[in-house]
C-alpha cells in the first residue's frame, strides 16, 4: 500500500553534488523539486571524494549564493607541478591561458549545499531505499520508494532528474541503455589517504615514477591529501602508513625536496573507470554527472563535468517549465556529450600518461608524451585549457 502520492515538478534522484546543485538551480529559478536520497546525510556530507574545482563550476556555486566559505576556505591556485621521476616542471595556467583553479573538499560543498537547502526549507528524502522509476515514457512519470520509517511513498512529477551515481538505479531504468554505451575498466587503481599534516607543496604535483604514479594535492594548510597507483587487486591491509609515506616519498622525490609526514586519518582503494552512457535522456528521464558519465580522478573532471550537466539541463528546464517549449531540453543530451567526451578523452590522456603499464609498447609511448609535453609549450596549454576547463 502507497501513502498519499507527492507532487512536484522535478523528482531528484541522489542528494550528492548533482543533486544538490540541480535542486539549488531550480529552486533559483522558481521550479519545485524534491530529492531522494539511499544514504545518510551524515555519511554524504564525510563521503572523501574531489577536491579540485575548475573556475566555472565556482562561478556556478557563487551564482546559487553557495560559494562564501569556498572564497574564504578554499585556495585558488595558479599552477600545478607535473613530475618525471625526479624532473618536476611547474604549468602555469594563469599565465598560459589566464584561468586558476579551486582546491576545496567536496565534503565542505556538501555541508554548504546541505546548509542552503535548509535555509530554503528543499525537500530531501534521506535513507530512503527500493528506489523505482515508472512510465518514463508518459508526461506524468513517477518514482515510488521506501521512506526512512518504512512506509511506501510515492511522487509524481513532470520530470526526473536521475543524479544518482554509477551505481543508481536510474540509468538501469532506460530500456536498451547498453547500446552506445562506452566504458574502460583501468588495470590499476588509486590507494587515496588523507593525512593531518601541512602540504609539502604550495600547488597539486602529479608525478610519474618507475614503480607508479604518485599525486600531492590538499584539503588546507593543515591537511593533505595523497594519492598511490595500486594493482587493482591489492588490499589496503598490505599498506601500512610507513610503506604509503615511503612510497609517497620514492615516487615524488626531488632534489632539495622532502615530504613532510603525519598521522593518516583515512585510507582507501578506488577503482578507475572511464563510462559514457549512450544517452542522457529516456522521455522524461534525465541523467546528470556520475549517473550518465565517469571518469578516473587523474584530470579532476567528475565533479566539474557534473556542474556542467547541471547548467544544461537547468537551462532546459527553465524553458520547459517557463515557455513551454522543450526544444532545449531535448537537446540535453546532445548539448552536454560534448563536454563529456572532452573530459573523458583528457582524464584517459592524463591518467595514461602518468600510470605505469605492464605494456612497454604503451609504457614507450607515453613516456614520450611525457617528456614532449614537459618541454612544449603548445601542448602545456593545451593541458592547461582542458585542465582548467575552458570550452
Ligand atoms: P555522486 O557523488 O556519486 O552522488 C550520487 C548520489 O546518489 C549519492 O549520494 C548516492 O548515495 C545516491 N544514490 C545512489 N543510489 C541511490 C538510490 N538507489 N537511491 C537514492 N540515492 C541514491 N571530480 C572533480 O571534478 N575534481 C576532483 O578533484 C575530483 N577528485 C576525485 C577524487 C576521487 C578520489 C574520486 C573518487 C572522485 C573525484 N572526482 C573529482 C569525481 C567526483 O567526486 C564525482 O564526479 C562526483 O561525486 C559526481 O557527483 P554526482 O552527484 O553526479 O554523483
Ligand atoms: C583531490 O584533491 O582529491 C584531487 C585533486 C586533483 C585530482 C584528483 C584528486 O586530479
Amino acid at each position: 500500500m502507497f501513502c498519499e502520492g507527492m507532487k512536484t515538478q522535478v523528482t531528484i534522484i541522489g542528494a550528492g553534488p548533482s543533486g544538490l546543485i540541480l535542486s539549488r538551480y531550480l529552486a533559483k529559478h522558481g521550479i519545485e523539486s524534491i530529492v531522494l536520497e539511499d544514504r545518510t546525510r551524515e555519511y554524504v556530507e564525510s563521503r572523501i571524494r574531489a577536491g579540485l574545482l575548475e573556475t566555472q563550476s565556482v562561478s556556478m556555486l557563487e551564482e546559487l549564493g553557495i560559494a562564501d566559505r569556498l572564497k574564504k576556505e578554499g585556495l585558488e591556485h595558479d599552477g600545478i607541478y607535473l613530475q618525471l621521476e625526479r624532473e618536476r616542471v611547474r604549468i602555469d595556467l594563469k599565465e598560459l591561458i589566464g584561468y586558476t583553479v579551486w582546491v576545496y573538499g567536496q565534503t565542505e560543498i556538501q555541508k554548504d549545499l546541505g546548509a542552503a537547502c535548509d535555509k530554503a526549507g528543499q525537500e530531501i528524502h534521506y535513507e530512503v531505499s527500493d528506489v523505482e522509476l515508472h512510465n518514463l515514457d508518459s508526461d506524468t512519470p513517477s518514482v515510488t520508494f521506501v521512506d526512512k520509517d518504512g512506509n511506501k511513498q510515492v511522487i509524481e512529477s513532470a520530470i526526473i532528474a536521475g543524479c544518482d551515481g554509477f551505481w543508481g538505479p536510474s540509468r538501469k531504468a532506460i530500456p536498451g541503455v547498453e547500446v552506445g554505451s562506452f566504458e574502460r575498466v583501468y588495470p590499476y587503481s588509486w590507494l587515496g589517504v588523507m593525512a593531518d599534516v601541512a602540504p609539502s607543496t604550495d600547488e597539486l604535483i602529479y608525478a610519474r615514477h618507475p614503480d607508479g604514479f604518485a599525486m600531492h594535492s590538499m584539503r588546507s594548510d593543515k591537511v593533505s591529501r595523497l594519492y598511490l597507483q595500486v594493482d587493482p587487486t591489492d588490499d589496503i591491509a598490505n599498506w601500512s602508513d610507513d610503506r604509503i609515506w615511503t612510497a609517497l616519498s620514492e615516487r615524488m622525490a626531488t632534489d632539495g625536496w622532502e615530504l613532510k609526514t603525519g598521522e593518516i586519518t583515512e585510507k582507501s582503494i578506488l577503482q578507475m573507470r572511464s563510462f559514457v552512457s549512450g544517452t542522457l535522456q529516456h522521455g522524461r528521464l534525465f541523467l546528470v554527472g556520475d549517473a550518465g558519465h565517469t571518469v578516473p580522478p587523474t584530470g579532476a573532471k567528475g565533479l566539474n563535468a557534473a556542474v556542467n550537466d547541471v547548467r544544461f539541463l537547468g537551462e532546459g528546464l527553465v524553458q520547459f517549465f517557463g515557455k513551454n517549449d522543450s526544444s532545449l531540453l531535448n537537446a540535453y543530451s546532445e548539448r552536454a556529450k560534448e563536454t563529456i567526451w572532452r573530459v573523458t578523452h583528457f582524464s584517459w590522456w592524463m591518467t595514461s600518461m602518468f600510470h605505469t603499464s605492464t605494456n612497454e609498447f604503451d609504457n614507450q609511448l607515453q613516456l614520450s608524451q611525457l617528456k614532449h609535453l614537459l618541454k612544449n609549450k603548445a601542448l602545456q596549454t593545451n593541458l592547461a585549457e582542458n585542465y582548467v576547463g575552458i570550452r
